[in-house]
């Protein structure tokens, strides 16, 4: 087959790596790629939110498949193209791909399916929201109903936090029309954890689960991220809990997406909270994640390839996916600034040193080449540097070694990723 991967980040670094694991694999495109994913098939500068552009690319090239890695070509209808020219396309339409681009939305197919979700209620105005969250009190969640690039969810412990949440994101439109209307609902305690699986349109096959470390700063500190590194799989959240949640969150919802005439193809991505009360589920997304795929996919030992087209096809129980039962972690080094402005331009050495250690892989995001083949850090998140071992204590030594050959002066990365799952293994076996 030959294939196109849209997107330039760790992740489809890291799905590159797994597509040329498959014998059915002829040849990879990346749009627009890096230089991580140029050592792995053919870069075509083409930007990941062109929707025309790529189509037109994969017609000309008479592509058998499109494998789109974010959500932005999603939310804007590279699956409705693609399905219009005739090319397969292992995502969702723009309808289905609103389980992302709207809290609502989602919140709607919760209650339509009896999801267990916060309980919540949709505002576009923000004396009816200060009026409601004086009545409920503290805590709360705020979240602009449209997408924000992470930015958009305030967890507010006080009431002048709601207060100036409402402020900021209703009045003086911090997001943009993003913020117009607001989602407010319940704060759930617990365990936070991502769980992924591949979606046929009726049907769900479990990919595994992992857990992020979002905020930039140690013991979970500072502003929020894309997300700074990842562990899988995360504790406390074995295969069978896995099996369950994906029958309380993740059918439901497929079989609610069918009964409205919009089934959802693809990776499905649900973040949820292991609370008191069972799994709640806190939002969907319409893709990997970033940093959880580079984490799972290292534990992956079947064909994703072979998935991905099965799941195009409606045979996506015919595909068998074997995991291995590894650890894995990836810690992700940001460029000095990040989540802010970030230091670019410094030169990265170390790379093949670092992947020398045993079940160490680097995966490329904001890089950039010279044509003296320099490497150099070109943005937010630069690398994610991802290791697989019989334990999570030693996957997270290989990792943490490998970092120590990397020499790139402007990395910043954060040395507690898998403390916390470390922490919770060791108190599990206490009891
Ligand atoms: P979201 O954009 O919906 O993923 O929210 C971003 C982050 O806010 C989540 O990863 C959670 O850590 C937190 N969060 C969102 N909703 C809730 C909730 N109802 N209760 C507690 N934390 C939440
Ligand atoms: N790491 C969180 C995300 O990809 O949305």
């Amino acid at each position: 087959m030959r294939v196109l991967l849209v997107g330039s980040g760790a992740r489809e670094h890291a799905l590159a790596a797994a597509l040329c694991r498959s014998p059915l694999l002829d040849e990879l495109f990346i749009a627009p790629g890096n230089p991580g994913t140029a050592a792995l098939g053919r870069n075509v500068a083409i930007a990941a939110d062109d929707v025309a552009g790529l189509v037109a690319f994969a017609q000309a090239e008479r592509l058998a498949l499109v494998v789109p890695g974010p959500e932005a070509p999603l939310i804007a209808g590279l699956a409705d193209a693609c399905a219009e020219a005739g090319l397969a396309c292992a995502g969702p339409s723009r309808a289905a791909a609103e389980l992302e681009g709207s809290k609502s939305f989602t919140k709607g197919v919760c209650d339509a399916a009896g999801i267990p979700t916060a309980r919540w209620e949709r505002f576009t105005d923000p004396a009816a929201a200060r009026a409601f969250v004086g009545r409920r009190g503290v805590p709360q969640v705020l979240k602009a109903d449209g997408l924000a690039a992470g930015k958009g969810v305030v967890v507010a412990r006080s009431l002048a936090e709601a207060e100036a949440a409402i402020a900021a994101m209703m009045e003086s439109r911090s997001l943009g029309e993003a913020g117009d209307a607001l989602v407010i609902e319940e704060c759930l305690e617990g365990e936070e954890v991502s769980l992924f699986a591949f979606c046929d349109g009726a049907q769900a096959l479990l990919i595994g689960a992992a857990q992020d470390h979002k905020r930039i700063g140690e013991g979970d500190t500072g502003a929020n991220t894309g997300g700074m590194g990842a562990v899988s799989p995360p504790p406390g959240f074995d295969r069978g809990a896995q099996e369950h949640a994906l029958d309380l969150l993740v059918r439901p919802a497929l079989a609610e997406l069918v009964r409205r005439g919009t089934p959802f193809r693809g990776v499905l991505f649900a973040g949820l909270m292991l609370t008191a009360q069972g799994p709640k589920l806190i939002e969907f997304n319409v893709r990997f994640g970033d940093p959880e795929a580079q984490a799972l996919l290292a534990r992956l030992r079947s064909d994703l390839l072979a998935a991905l087209a099965a799941l195009c096809d409606g045979r996506l129980l015919e595909s068998g996916l074997r995991f291995s039962d590894d650890a894995a972690i990836a810690v992700v080094l940001a460029g000095r600034g990040y989540p802010g402005t970030p230091t670019t331009g410094g030169v990265i050495a170390g790379l093949d040193e670092a992947e020398r250690i045993a079940g160490v892989r680097v995966f490329q995001a904001a890089t950039s080449r010279d044509p003296d083949g320099t490497l150099r850090g070109a943005g937010g998140r630069v690398l994610s540097v991802c290791a697989t071992a019989s334990s999570l204590a030693d996957a997270r030594d290989a990792a943490y070694a490998a970092i120590a050959r990397i020499d790139w002066v402007d990395a910043v990365w954060r040395r507690d990723i898998g403390v916390h799952a470390l922490a919770r293994l060791e108190e599990a076996a206490v009891r």
